[in-house]
């Protein structure tokens, strides 16, 4: 299924230098709770790399250029004004609110939690993170989205909740972020503060959703370009996979690997294959946890997964090669050392939260996050 959006990636063109705003690098990190100054103060804005890179892919003649970077200043000043204390006087119970619901539907379904976190992904990756994802109908159509995201009646609950807290005040979009971050949490990952005031989209990407959310069957070289186009560094994506240790995936995702690659531990070969046939249309929906070792814990066993070659889909697996090229340093770090694997996550988690969020006056506060206003 996922073939269909292959021809079609990273071949669409930006109207806007959209993907360049809101790209905040976090200087001088040490802990892994992000403490709003360290996330406020100091960033810079690595201007100059991401103006290259739209200028060279946009050919952009001078004159524009300059009003490129304008924009760009523009874009950067709307994520700059998100802040951790957004609905402090507006809506003082709103993080209580979103932690309790979303520990109580992880208690009661211990997936919800990855599904949450995917959600987030998957808005944030197209056009921002606006709360798109959660329109029903177009982006929830696409290819990587279809019979395959979950959880949008627990976001929908969340939004209901808050609504009777404090009326059309916090954002489907910040509702999505926070219960990634208390996601993580529940299952006993890393924490961070997380910045609010985003806004809610008018409307939502399909296309956009098929070109810019990378297949299972990537390999490196694509998956750094696509994590590359939205601002993250190499690190970043091998971090914010590391999500992969929680959660499901359907056996269409990862039966080529099974029965077509070589870099696969046997035995763990053997057993996914009982439940996942080799020919396509048998069992194509049944489930193998991304993560054999531990499902339910969101650790670092991701890593040493990989370096066991008992990665799941074909882009876990091309994140460790065994060669020591490529990103198996990364690999090695975050595999023995649980306080650099949190640390990223939660640093690029952050990053990810920050792509192109509408502030201010654009967009709306939803007050059905499932249709516009
Ligand atoms: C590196 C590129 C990535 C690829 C190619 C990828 C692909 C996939 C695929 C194919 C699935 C299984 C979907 C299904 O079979 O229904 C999946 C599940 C999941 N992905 Fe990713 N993903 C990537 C990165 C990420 C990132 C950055 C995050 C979050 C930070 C994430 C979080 C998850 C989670 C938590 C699940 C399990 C969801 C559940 O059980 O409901 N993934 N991913």
């Amino acid at each position: 299924m996922w073939a269909l959006a292959s021809g079609h990636h990273n071949h669409h063109v930006p109207e806007m230098p959209k993907p360049a705003c809101g790209y905040i690098y976090l200087h001088g990190m040490q802990s892994i709770a992000l403490h709003p100054v360290q996330v406020s103060l100091p960033i810079t804005i690595n201007l100059v790399s991401l103006t290259r890179r739209w200028l060279a892919k946009e050919a952009m003649a001078s004159t524009s250029s300059l009003s490129a970077v304008l924009l760009l200043c523009l874009a950067v000043a709307a994520s700059a004004q998100l802040s951790p204390t957004f609905y402090q006087t507006t809506c003082p119970n709103a993080l209580a609110t979103i932690k309790a619901a979303v520990t109580a539907a992880v208690n009661k379904e211990n997936r919800m939690g990855a599904s949450l976190l995917r959600l987030h992904f998957h808005d944030c990756f197209v056009q921002g993170c606006d709360a798109s994802v959660l329109l029903s109908g177009m982006e929830q159509n696409a290819i990587p989205n279809v019979m395959s995201l979950r959880g949008f009646e627990v976001i929908d609950s969340i939004k209901a909740q808050l609504e009777t807290m404090c009326k059309q005040t916090v954002s489907c979009a910040d509702i999505l972020t926070v219960a990634a971050r208390d996601s993580v949490v529940a299952l006993g990952g890393p924490s961070w503060t997380v910045p609010l005031g985003r806004r809610d989209s008018t409307n939502a990407n399909e296309a956009a959703a098929n070109n810019e959310l990378p297949p299972p069957f990537f390999d490196l070289v694509n998956l750094t370009q696509s994590f590359g186009d939205k601002g993250f560094t190499v690190t970043d994506m091998v971090a914010l996979s590391g999500a992969h240790t929680i959660g499901q995936a359907q056996c269409q995702n990862f039966r080529d690997r099974l029965y077509n690659e070589t870099n696969i531990n046997s035995g763990f070969a053997t057993s996914l294959k009982a439940n996942c046939p080799q020919p396509t249309g048998s069992g194509d929906r049944n489930l193998a946890n991304l993560d054999v070792s531990t499902p339910y814990s969101f650790d670092n066993a991701y890593y040493s997964n990989l370096k066991s070659q008992k990665g799941l889909l074909h882009s876990d697996q091309v994140l460790f090669t065994g060669t020591g090229g490529g990103t198996d340093n990364i690999v090695n770090n975050f595999a023995s050392n649980p306080a650099a694997f949190s640390s990223a996550f939660a640093s690029a988690m952050v990053k990810m939260g920050n792509l192109s969020p509408l502030t201010g006056s654009q967009g709306q506060v939803r007050i059905s996050c499932s249709k516009v206003n």
